[in-house]
């Protein structure tokens, strides 16, 4: 069998929710659980958090159906609403809370013949200006929606575009934008991310909606998940398949990027591109090796990747790799390829068999 496997610590990911819940007394918690749970498994990450979490958020209806199939009772959160009319239905069958985030839905919505009135949060556009609507029609559709047939709770959702600055002035604005929206009738409010659940207090409303620091990485450049009492869940784990010892010159991997500047030891592993460990990884970053840290050596190949172990003497074939985890922070290797964790946990493909402890 080939020696790599993404092991997903279920208990790290409980851990992790209460710490969204403790950051929050007396409010509820959306765990964030789209894209097969940012790649740790929708399955079992439902089922670990079946009796802790008030509910989940997905983003779309197909993702909404599996976490029903495995949860009767829990609320279900379609992030970006209903793509299609034929969906309300659907929806509303599934018991689902439905975003609506645009004049369309909102039509689609009191056009649409449900079985049973759904929870709706309409979504402010409070300057991210992705998704939403602006103040101004929110309170308009507030109006219209209010004795809708097709409404139970009516309430209010936005999310933020810098949370994970500290300190930037949008998410200070986006906040007021929310506030000025209070005078409404809302059964319930959301705004908060992990970003916002960590270090937000206002913010934090009826529901919070905390995605990333679930899985025990960070929002954040400047503060690490082991500061924030985070637990790492996923560690990508291989071994070393090969050793080569090169001459000073000698180069390594594709288009011969790596060059041996000393007589250099490569310990090639069995983890490539094709597993999600990004392409554009520079040399240098971080690989942890029995433990210790080495740095990747040339470019990483669909299924394999090369590591300069020239000064931990101690690695040999079979010698454990962690790529990331519980040891070498997720965060510090997307931080290593100019991206953020978030990335690379969800990249994780199919072919990884992820194997679940805790
Ligand atoms: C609307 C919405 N809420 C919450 C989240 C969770 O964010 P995070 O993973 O930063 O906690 C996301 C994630 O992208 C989102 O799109």
């Amino acid at each position: 069998m080939r020696p790599l496997a993404a092991i997903v610590d279920l208990s790290a990911i409980a851990h992790n929710y209460a710490v969204a819940k403790r950051c929050a007394p007396g409010r509820q918690a959306f765990a964030v659980v789209k894209a097969d749970a940012y790649g740790h498994g929708v399955r079992e990450v439902v089922t670990a958090l079946h009796d802790i979490a008030d509910g989940f958020a997905v983003a779309c209806l197909e993702e909404a159906a599996e976490v029903r199939a495995m949860h009767g009772e829990a609320r279900i959160l379609l992030l970006e609403g209903c793509f299609e009319a034929s969906e309300y239905a659907i929806a509303a069958q599934l018991g689902l809370d439905l975003v609506v985030q645009s004049a369309a839905q909102a039509q689609a919505l009191i056009a649409s013949d449900v079985s049973r009135p759904l929870n709706v949060w309409l979504k402010l556009d409070s300057g991210m200006h992705r998704l939403g609507f602006g103040s101004a029609e929110l309170r308009l559709w507030h109006a219209r929606l209010q004795d809708a047939g097709q409404v139970a709770e009516l309430n209010l959702i936005s999310h933020f575009a810098c949370a994970d600055e500290r300190g930037h002035s949008l998410t200070e604005l986006q906040v007021e934008r929310f506030l000025d929206l209070l005078d409404l009738d809302f059964n319930q409010r959301s705004l908060a991310n992990s970003a916002a659940v960590l270090t937000m207090p206002a913010t934090h409303m009826d529901w919070l909606r905390p995605g990333i620091m679930l899985y025990g990485a960070t929002p954040f450049a400047e503060l690490s998940a082991r500061e924030l009492g985070l637990k790492p869940a996923m560690t990508l784990a291989a071994r070393v398949i090969a050793i080569h010892d090169v001459a000073v010159g000698d180069s390594v991997g594709y288009g011969a990027a790596w060059v041996a500047q000393r007589v250099s030891r490569i310990a090639t592993v069995s983890c490539g591109y094709a597993d999600g460990y990004p392409r554009n990884a520079p040399s240098g970053t971080p690989v942890l090796i029995d433990g210790q840290h080495a740095p990747l050596a040339g470019r990483v190949s669909m299924d394999m990747l090369t590591v300069d172990v020239t000064d931990l003497p101690g690695v040999a074939l079979d010698s454990a790799v962690e790529l990331w985890g519980s040891h070498l922070p997720v965060d510090e290797v997307a931080k290593a390829c100019g991206t953020i964790g978030y990335e690379l946990l969800s990249k994780v493909t199919a072919r990884v068999p992820r194997r679940y402890v805790g």
